[in-house]
């Protein structure tokens, strides 16, 4: 695979409120680096997303907004939608997996996901107990019961995943269940379903999984907290089969001529990831390659699929979904012959993001409670990038961090202001000033130019590894120490005093940090967009200096430069958006 193709997904927010900074550093944010990196090094990407709208989250939003699901999806949708533009986080398709110009493809594609799994006998269908709500006269969809954890004990899991240990139960495991529907208590009901035998699976899955911590063998190193999610629950218990089916009205129908699939829905975790799939349908009909196309990137050995998502997301992404394509094919060599669903090449994963107020301790980011950054507030006060810069440089990829708004202040006015925007627009306005804008005679460069440029070049290669190996917080570290050094240089020949005495040393100091910008701009620009697109404004460049390989490319004497832009705002410690 010399140059494969990559699909890259992230999570499909929950169409049921509005996006915080929490959902961003999550996915979306480390997902759309990762693509603007392919890009520029020339890779075809199709970068995929857009709202899971089924299920039983819209559903309750819906009830207790007083509008229709319908209509509760679609606002949301929309607000996702610009909240992710206003980031510059750009997707090649924004779906939704119950809007219009989707849901039709969508209940498609996830039906024939489903006969195909039944026609391949991987399914039970077995009656079980459910949780019945008598006073509201229905079974309780999961999230509509809470009780204590059978595994952590933690009080408020719901009724398919406890939000504490991230495990994944069946309600009627639940310990003390409340209806949050009523208050009351449900009782277990006979209801029949359609059951996935991960029994019959989990073996290629732990053979497939255990690949990718084993450096020698994988192409991509998984993180630790994915493989530990995903190995670990099979090694330790193995895998129950798990009910597909729904009693719910709400969700793609359950395509089975059989009295007992009436008014029965797929699982939301059945349909939902097959949503980057049907996206990717649609996607490929907008683009005029038929609606068929999707299956040149899902069933392709030479795509590379990598999921972007969150740690409550991670079962989903390294078992179930894998187990659902691994029902459907007819080979049964692990990652699928071409023709087939091809397992993901990664399943990159972030920790949660809390809140810290001054003071008090790290929250849950949570709308009742007040301890969250909605994006449309941050985008009505803020440029996009400082908080690109803050969400990437807390990233918490190995494990949980917080969100603090002083913190953001203090890190873009003492780093990206104090490093990056400093070099660039000190560069610049000397440019300006005393080369008439244009790049000055490089001269005769001496020992110190030529080590520093080769530590630059260096850089780019350290920034490079880090992105190959999704370590974005890591990549970000290196991207500053480039500005750090482009800064030590400038200090060090003192420009600013050359002038005075030797035009000649001043001139090529100055070529030598416009060389340095030069290198930035194309490193920064999957990390910070806005602000490399205004660096390439400033030094007359066009977008095709945004190719990786271009980074150490010299602009040449006399090249003429654009003028000055700010590039990175100080903000006030004193007038700091309030957080509601
Ligand atoms: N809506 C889920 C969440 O926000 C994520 C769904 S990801 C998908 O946790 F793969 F199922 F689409
Ligand atoms: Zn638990």
């Amino acid at each position: 695979m010399s140059n494969p193709r990559y699909l890259v997904t992230a999570a499909l927010p929950y169409s049921n409120n509005r996006l915080h900074v929490g959902h961003i550093a999550g996915a979306y944010l480390p997902a759309d680096i990762y693509v603007r990196y392919l890009r520029a090094r020339g890779h075809d990407v199709r970068f995929i997303c857009g709202s899971d709208d089924n299920g039983v989250a819209a559903l309750k939003s819906a009830r207790e907004e007083g509008v229709s699901v319908e209509a509760l999806t679609a606002k949301y949708n929309r607000s996702q939608r610009e909240s992710f533009a206003g980031l510059g986080i750009n997707f090649d398709i924004f779906g939704g997996t119950h809007q219009p110009g989707f849901v039709e493809t969508h209940e498609r594609l996830s039906q024939e996901f489903f006969l195909r799994i039944h026609e391949k006998g991987l399914f039970t269908k077995r009656t079980t107990r459910q949780l019945y709500d008598l006073e509201a006269q229905q079974f309780l969809p999961d999230r509509f019961v809470t009780g204590t954890c059978p595994f952590c004990k933690s009080p408020g899991a719901y009724g398919d995943q406890c939000e504490n240990c991230n495990r994944v139960m069946e309600q009627t495991e639940l310990i003390n269940p409340i209806s949050t529907m009523t208050g009351t208590t449900p009782e277990p009901r006979e209801t029949t379903h359609w059951f996935l035998r991960l029994d019959q699976l989990q073996d290629r899955l732990a053979t497939w999984l255990r690949e990718k911590k084993d450096p020698q063998k994988a192409d991509a190193q998984w993180r630790a907290i994915v493989i530990n999610q995903s190995v670990g629950r099979i090694e330790s218990e193995g895998l129950p089969e798990r009910a597909m089916t729904r009693d719910m009205s709400w969700g793609v129908p359950v395509p089975l001529n059989d009295p007992d699939a009436a008014g029965k829905v797929l699982y939301v975790w059945f349909d939902a990831p097959i949503g980057y799939v049907s996206f990717t349908s649609v996607l490929c009909d907008q683009l005029g390659e038929g609606a068929d196309g999707y299956r040149d990137w899902w069933m392709n050995p030479d795509c590379r699929v990598v999921n972007f998502i969150g740690e409550d997301n991670i079962v989903f992404h390294a078992i179930t979904f894998p187990a659902m394509m691994l029902a459907t094919h007819e080979s049964d060599s692990i990652q699928g012959e071409a023709g087939e669903y091809q397992l993901p090449h990664n399943v990159v994963a972030n920790a949660f993001l809390n809140f810290k107020f001054p003071g008090q301790d790290e929250e849950k980011m949570s709308k009742s409670r007040g301890t969250a950054l909605w994006i449309e507030d941050y985008l009505e006060a803020y440029d996009p990038d400082p908080l690109r810069y803050y969400l990437t440089a807390i990233a918490p990829e190995q494990q949980r961090a917080a969100f603090e708004m002083a913190d953001f202040v203090s890190r873009n006015n003492g780093e990206l202001l104090a490093a990056l925007g400093n070099l660039v627009n000190r560069t610049l306005t000397f440019a300006h000033k005393y080369f008439d804008g244009k790049v000055p005679d490089p001269g005769e460069r001496d020992t110190f130019d030529r080590e520093h440029l080769e530590r630059c070049r260096k850089q780019v290669a350290r920034v490079t590894e880090e992105l190959e190996a999704c370590r974005f917080k890591s990549a970000l570290e290196e991207m500053m120490v480039l500005a750090r050094h482009g800064n030590g240089y400038f200090d060090a020949t003192k420009p600013f005093q050359t002038r005075k005495t030797d035009m000649a040393a001043c001139g090529r100091a100055v070529n030598v940090c416009l060389q340095t910008v030069r290198t930035l701009t194309t490193v920064m620009a999957p990390f910070l967009p806005f602000s490399a697109e205004r660096c390439l404004r400033m030094l007359g460049l066009d977008e095709s200096a945004l190719g990786w390989d271009t980074a150490s490319d010299e602009l040449p004497a006399g090249h003429a430069l654009g003028e000055t832009e700010y590039l990175v705002k100080k903000l006030d410690p004193d007038e700091v958006l309030g957080v509601a």
